[in-house]
């Protein structure tokens, strides 16, 4: 017990078990996945049958304007048989330069928060919301600008790919953009944070905050709660690593 890293959340799980439970049972079940809020033509050279496929697909995406402006678009990396999807919101300055997700400072918060609940992130598939870095240029540097819903949407399509091969048993959402690309709104971050959701086809989703939210607080005690809460929140995926993959009710 003494050398296993998630010792350390017990206690903090155990005084939060409480909230939890009225958070979930408040939830109630099956925040199922909804309909896209747009229609819109399958991408015709897409293969679909394979994450690289739909990598590729991704890389080769002009289905909305963010493309034009960005370096090039970022698909989501893992092994194809996790149980355990991570969803953040897009891109941002580092991701877009080098072409993978979640490597910039939320990244880095991100892996730390990982290394700390005892998770290895070659263990898990991440990726975004939103595949290409919205930005608006101040001088040298480019400005992370929130994408918006209709780029949210059409990139949704990417997502649902991405879902679909992989049938996670857990979708961690990170943020407000990355719960609404999984359920169709994103309201109550906050009041759902840390509850296990029941979706669609046997699968679940575990909201949490993003990653970069840490980074912009400034209180130490708000820093050291905020933290507390997000390595509570990540302790929850183990057990979603093991077992079959989700499958739907027929
Ligand atoms: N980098 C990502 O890949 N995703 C985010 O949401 C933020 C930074």
């Amino acid at each position: 017990w003494r050398n296993m890293p998630e010792t350390a959340l017990v206690p903090g799980l155990i005084a939060r078990a409480g909230a939890r439970a009225a958070t979930m049972i408040e939830a109630g079940p099956g925040v199922a996945r909804k309909a896209s809020p747009v229609s819109y033509p399958e991408p015709a050279a897409a293969d679909t049958g394979t994450l690289a496929g739909v990598a590729e697909g991704v890389r080769a995406c002009r289905r909305c304007p963010l493309h034009a402006p960005a370096t090039q678009a970022v698909p989501g990396e893992g092994p194809a048989d996790t149980r355990v999807m991570v969803v953040a919101e897009q891109p941002g300055d580092a991701e877009d330069l080098a072409g993978r997700p979640l490597i910039g400072p939320a990244g880095r918060v991100f892996d730390e928060a990982l290394k700390r609940v005892g998770l290895e992130r070659s263990g898990l598939y991440v990726t975004n919301a939103v595949k290409h870095f919205k930005f608006a240029p101040r001088g040298k540097r480019r400005l992370h600008v929130r994408p918006g819903a209709g780029e949210a949407a059409h990139c949704r399509w990417w997502l649902d790919r991405e879902i679909d091969l992989l049938r996670p048993r857990l979708i961690v959402a990170m943020g407000a953009t990355a719960v609404a690309a999984i359920t169709g709104h994103g309201d109550g971050v906050t009041r759902l944070r840390g509850s296990i959701i029941p979706l669609a086809d046997g699968m679940s989703m575990l909201v949490t905050v993003h990653p970069a939210y840490m980074l912009r607080l400034t209180g130490q005690e708000e820093k050291r709660r905020a933290w507390q809460d997000f390595l509570a929140d990540l302790g929850l995926v183990r057990p979603f690593l093991a077992g079959p993959a989700a499958t739907a009710e027929r």
